[in-house]
């Protein structure tokens, strides 16, 4: 049985931890989402979505132009956008496009910096 100073301790322990682990663990979380915006990038290409929109001159304007997108709607909009338009907007003439659930995240996540 620990008594109650071990415990006091234990807690100091485990909240220190916790205190490395919001400092050291977000630049750590900063690197996973620029890889997540580099190959959201690569998935816009490969998935053809330039083929119906822009991002600054680069894309097709059929669709609305995604430059700023970021800046107007959540990530959660972006990322159930992605994974049925028709979920946000019932009236949404863009196709459904079949991605794993990698590319959606990125995707989103590349989408959402685009400010
Ligand atoms: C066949 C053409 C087409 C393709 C391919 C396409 N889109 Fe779209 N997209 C549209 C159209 C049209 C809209 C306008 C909204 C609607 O459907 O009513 C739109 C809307 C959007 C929006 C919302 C923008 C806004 O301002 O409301 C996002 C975000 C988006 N597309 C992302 C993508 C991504 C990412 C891909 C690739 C996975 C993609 N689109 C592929 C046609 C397309």
């Amino acid at each position: 049985m620990p008594t109650a100073e071990k415990v006091v301790i234990m807690a100091r322990y485990i909240f220190l931890m916790g205190l490395a682990l919001v400092f050291f663990g977000t630049p750590g979380l900063a690197q996973d989402r620029s890889m997540l915006i580099t190959q959201g990038k690569q998935f816009f290409f490969k998935q053809g979505c330039y083929g119906c929109h822009t991002v600054g001159k680069v894309g097709t304007p059929i669709g609305p132009d995604l430059s700023h997108v970021g800046a107007e709607y959540s990530l959660p909009y972006l990322a159930g956008w992605l994974r049925d338009p028709a979920s946000q907007k019932r009236t949404a003439h863009m196709p459904k496009i079949e991605l794993t659930e990698e590319e959606m995240q990125s995707l989103a996540a590349y989408l959402s910096s685009l400010r």
